[in-house]
């Protein structure tokens, strides 16, 4: 807790103010309260999203002082720059060559890299120079975000009153409800009795504070129809005592990794989400309950979680607007017709502040991914291979620090994606039990699933190339020999997470979770989380796709003059990656990954608003349809591949450690 508690003048109940009012909550919203349901009125939640992550990384790693102004480079590209840099106009979107002339005193930290041959990924001089035979690797960042996680967990109380969601590589959820919940009858005692006449609908009184303390926060600004004087009630007496264990939070944070974050509070994820955006870097924003009209007022609905991508898209063609003033004026009735019950519901609510999801208590990981894409394409099995190579070593990497070696979590099934043109193959494979997981078995698997899609044919030129482990289950801690697995290991119980595998990456929303730990090269376009309302996620694609922004890569630069692993002739650079969202997926319950589901019926997109209101005004063009490696289309095969004898072990060295390995950084 802060040390200054503004509520304690709060008087026992025995001594009732005969002029007192009654709050607008009564018993059973506290006891919904203490149980962090999700439709409770005084329910709390918070998001904490790091500023400029990979560039404070950097600045943390290298002990950079901070008003110097600093850039992640990926090849030619930025990824993440930190404030001071923001300052001089930089973006995502420029290049380091661009950068450099804005801001002369820029220090460019490229991004750590694999390259064949390692194993382990390391910072590099020259690697913005060899986009083509090196890999990217996440790692430091990785690591860095779980210590930010453990740092967070152990400021709060233990489960089950402690609610962590990590939502991406840099911001967690918190539901902050029970512990709030316990504070509240601690420190008013009136509160803690049962309800009058056992009855729950019965009004609370009415908290004796007038004044609340908000500190540092940014507060937002009050409804129209509200004001300052308006007594305090309990939501926003909770929302505050939220505030408090947030700002202690980051408080430690800071203390303990030197890192800044910012902070969002607010009764759902929807308004927790966006208030962290709000004031950056190193401030939290409060959105009070009466405080929220006004507050979503100033928004474009395109950027509510969820509604940033193609759900976004959609609404802006049917109501031909894309702020939250003008999609008010929508009536649900239009939205459930253009989007479906479920969906047109969800976003009448979502512009209206009103979200139920839950936070879910789930920072485990379920998944892994390393990908890279050619520019050029490849042209050779083994080319291929050797990026199944720094793939597998990549991804063996992280399963030690899983602790894959020790038993305790275990991948099941192995997915090897593939793409030539518009067409991506998967292929998957169990990955055996009996002995313990190593790189060579995760090698020996991929490349056998990479010479079933060459059998198949047609596998040249490939742009892009990945492999992903899932099916992550927890092993026998203390029996470290094959039997662990052996007695868990049944057969049918591995095909099915490998089918649940092909499913996620095929489109299937029920598929099994896609936890964001990827590894890939991607296009800058930012990708939107996925709805926990599971009847919207169709409109999120799969899920793998759904990961927030803050997981992906940018797709690096076309760089043609640079050398290449291959030693065939390059192909011509493909096409580059799409940077809009696919089309739109059915609607009903998961398809058969083989086959080739018909589009549904496209909602009407008639532009209601410049209809009601603007005639001049049209809606914006549909997004192209387009292809992803990833993403489910009608040219897609999936298979799954047994391989029956797991091949021999070759031993190679092992990394004791990922211990970060810092070069000085670089002035260029
Ligand atoms: N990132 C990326 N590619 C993107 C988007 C994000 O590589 N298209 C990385 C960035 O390097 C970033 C991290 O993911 O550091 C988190 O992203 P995000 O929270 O969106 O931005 P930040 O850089 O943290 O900046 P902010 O302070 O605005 O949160
Ligand atoms: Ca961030
Ligand atoms: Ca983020």
């Amino acid at each position: 807790m802060s040390s200054s508690q503004p509520f304690l003048s709060s008087s026992p109940s025995s001594l009732p103010s005969p002029r007192r009012k009654k709050s607008r909550f009564a018993y059973k919203h506290l006891a919904a309260l203490s149980q962090s349901q999700t439709t409770c009125p005084l329910r709390v939640i918070a998001h904490i999203d790091l500023d400029a992550f990979y560039a404070q990384c950097e600045m943390v790693r290298l002990g950079i002082p901070e008003d110097q102004p600093l850039a992640v480079q990926q090849w030619q590209g930025l990824i993440a720059i930190n404030y001071p840099a923001r300052k001089f106009g930089l973006n995502r979107h420029i290049t380091s060559t661009e950068a450099q002339k804005l801001c002369p005193d820029l220090i460019m930290q490229h991004v750590a890299t694999w390259q064949e041959g390692d194993d382990k990924w390391a910072y590099r001089e020259d690697s913005f120079k060899n986009m083509a035979s090196q890999k990217v690797s996440l790692d430091p960042y990785r690591l860095e975000s779980r210590k930010i996680l453990a740092t967070i967990k152990e400021a709060l109380p233990p489960a089950p009153i402690q609610r962590v969601e990590k939502a991406s590589i840099d911001e967690v959820f918190l539901d902050l409800s029970a512990q709030i919940h316990s504070i509240l009858l601690q420190r008013y005692p009136e509160l803690s009795g049962p309800a009058p006449y056992d009855d729950p609908t019965t009004p609370l009184p009415r908290p004796l504070t007038t004044a609340l303390d908000w500190h540092t926060d940014a507060l937002v600004d009050l409804d129209a129809s509200q004001t300052e004087d308006d007594d305090p009630d309990w939501d926003d007496i909770c929302i505050l005592l939220g505030s408090e264990i947030v700002r202690r939070i980051r408080q430690t944070i800071r203390a303990k990794l030197n890192y800044t974050c910012s902070a969002g509070v607010a009764r759902n994820k929807l308004l927790a989400k966006l208030g962290s955006g709000h004031q950056k870097p190193n401030a939290q924003t409060v959105v009070r309950n009466r405080a929220i009209a006004q507050f979503l007022s100033s928004f474009k609905f395109t950027k509510i979680r969820n509604l940033g991508g193609k759900l976004g898209d959609e609404v802006v063609a049917l109501c031909g607007t894309d702020t939250v003033a003008e999609l008010l004026g929508v009536p649900l009735e239009t939205l459930k017709r253009g989007l479906g019950d479920d969906t047109g519901m969800w976003v009448y609510n979502a512009v209206r502040g009103e979200d139920y999801s839950e936070v879910n208590p789930r920072t485990q990981i379920k998944s892994m991914l390393s990908a890279k894409s050619f520019r050029p394409a490849i042209n050779a099995f083994e080319v291929g291979v050797r990026w199944l190579r720094i793939f597998a070593a990549d991804i063996f990497s992280r399963c030690v620090e899983e602790g894959v070696l020790e038993n305790k979590r275990r991948p099941r099934t192995l997915n090897l994606h593939h793409r030539q043109g518009a067409q991506t193959r998967s292929k998957s494979a169990p990955i055996p039990r009996g002995g313990a997981l190593s790189e060579e078995t995760l090698f020996e698997l991929a490349r056998g699933l990479l010479a079933q899609v060459v059998a198949d044919g047609r596998a040249w030129p490939c742009a892009n190339l990945s492999l992903s482990v899932g099916g992550f289950e927890d092993g026998v801690v203390g029996n470290k020999g094959i039997g662990g697995f052996l007695v868990r290991g049944e057969e049918a119980k591995a095909m099915l997470a490998s089918e649940r595998m092909n499913a996620a990456v095929h489109g299937d929303a029920e598929a099994e979770e896609e936890d964001g730990e990827g590894e890939r090269e991607r296009p800058l376009k930012r990708r939107k989380l996925r709805p926990d309302n599971p009847s919207i996620a169709n409109f999120f694609g799969k899920r793998e796709e759904s990961k927030d922004e803050s997981e992906l890569e940018p797709e690096p630069e076309p760089l043609d003059h640079l050398p290449n692993l291959s030693s065939s002739k390059a192909a011509p650079t493909p096409a580059p990656e799409p940077t809009k969202p696919p089309p739109r997926p059915p609607q009903t319950t998961s398809t058969l990954p083989s086959s080739a589901p018909s589009p549904p019926p496209r909602p009407r997109r008639l532009p209601l608003l410049p209809l009601l209101r603007n005639p001049a005004s049209s809606p914006p063009p549909r997004p192209p349809l387009s292809h992803h490696p990833h993403l489910p289309n009608n040219k897609t095969r999936t298979h799954q591949t047994r391989i029956p004898h797991p091949p021999p072990h070759r031993h190679r060295k092992r990394r004791p450690t990922l211990a970060p390995n810092a070069t000085a950084s670089q002035f260029r």
